[in-house]
C-alpha cells in the first residue's frame, strides 16, 4: 500500500491553527489520557492559543492528559526563558488544568546528557510513543531538531545544530553568539512511533520544504521525508507554504 500524506490546505496561519486545534480538541475530548507529543516554534503558537480559547470557553479538560515535547536547548535550566519548557509554560501549560507532572520534555542541563537521551528514549516507550504529535518543519527539512543526515533508526539524541537551523531561532535570542549550539531531541524513529502525526506549515518561508516533502524523494537528507514512511500523517499548511506545490 502506497502511504500518502494527507493535506489539509488552510487559506492563512490563524485557519491552520484552528483547524490544527480542533484536531487536538477531538482527541482530548475522545481519549482524556492521550498522550500529546508536542512541538515548540512560531508554527504552534496560534494552535496552543486555540486550545486555551477552547479551554477557557468550553472547559475541554486536559487533567489525565500527559504531554512529550520534541527537544529542548543543551545548558539551559527550564528556568531560562529561553528554555522550551519556559516556552510550554507560557504559551500553554500554565494557561490549562493539565498537570505540571504529567508534562515532559529532556532536560538540556542534565548532568550527564547520554543518560538524559537514554531516560527520555525510556519515557517514550513507555508510553508506547504518542497518540498524536504536533510538528513544524524547519526550512531545511528538519523535524525536532533532526536536521539533514540524521538516521531515520535514531531516537533521543545529542545534536549539533546546523547555522541554518541557529539563524531561523536567531530572533528569539539578543544576539547570534547566544543562540546555543546543541540540543537534545527525540529522533527520527521516537517520532516516527507515534500513532498520528500532524506535521503543521505556514509562511513562504516553509514553502521550498514543503514542495521537496511532496514531491522529493525519502531520503536522510531530508529529514521530513521520513514521515513518507508513517501511515497516519496529515499535513496542514497556509497558502503561502504551499505556493510551490501543483494540487
Ligand atoms: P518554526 O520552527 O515553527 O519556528 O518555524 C519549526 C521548526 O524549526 O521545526
Amino acid at each position: 500500500m502506497k502511504l500518502e500524506i494527507k493535506i489539509i490546505q488552510a487559506d492563512h496561519y490563524e485557519e491552520m491553527s484552528r483547524l490544527a486545534a480542533a484536531q487536538v480538541i477531538q482527541l482530548v475530548k475522545a481519549k482524556p489520557d492521550a498522550v500529546l507529543g508536542l512541538a515548540t516554534g512560531g508554527t504552534p503558537i496560534g494552535l496552543y492559543r486555540e486550545l486555551i480559547e477552547d479551554f477557557r470557553a468550553n472547559g475541554t479538560s486536559y487533567e489525565g492528559i500527559h504531554t512529550i515535547n520534541l527537544d529542548e536547548y543543551v545548558g539551559m535550566t527550564a528556568e531560562n526563558s529561553n528554555s522550551y519548557a519556559s516556552f510550554m509554560k507560557e504559551n500553554l501549560f500554565s494557561h490549562i488544568n493539565i498537570k505540571p507532572e504529567n508534562t515532559n520534555i529532556p532536560n538540556g542541563s542534565a548532568e550527564n546528557l547520554e543518560d538524559e537521551c537514554k531516560r527520555y528514549d525510556a519515557l517514550i516507550e513507555s508510553f508506547n510513543g504518542a497518540d498524536l504529535q504536533v510538528l513544524g518543519i524547519g526550512r531545511n527539512g528538519h523535524i525536532g531538531f533532526n536536521e539533514p543526515g540524521t538516521s531515520f533508526s535514531s531516537h533521543v539524541h545529542i545534536v549539533e545544530l546546523s547555522q541554518n537551523t541557529r539563524e531561523a531561532n536567531a530572533r528569539y535570542f539578543p544576539s547570534m553568539d547566544e543562540v546555543p549550539e546543541k540540543a537534545l531531541t527525540m529522533g527520527i524513529a521516537s517520532i516516527l512511533k507515534s500513532r498520528e502525526i500532524l506535521l503543521l506549515a505556514s509562511g513562504h518561508t516553509k514553502a521550498q520544504a514543503i514542495k521537496e516533502l511532496l514531491e522529493g524523494s525519502v531520503s536522510e537528507d531530508f529529514p521530513a521525508s521520513a514521515l513518507k514512511n508513517h501511515q497516519k500523517v496529515t499535513l496542514i499548511a497556509d497558502q503561502d507554504a504551499l505556493q510551490l506545490v501543483r494540487l
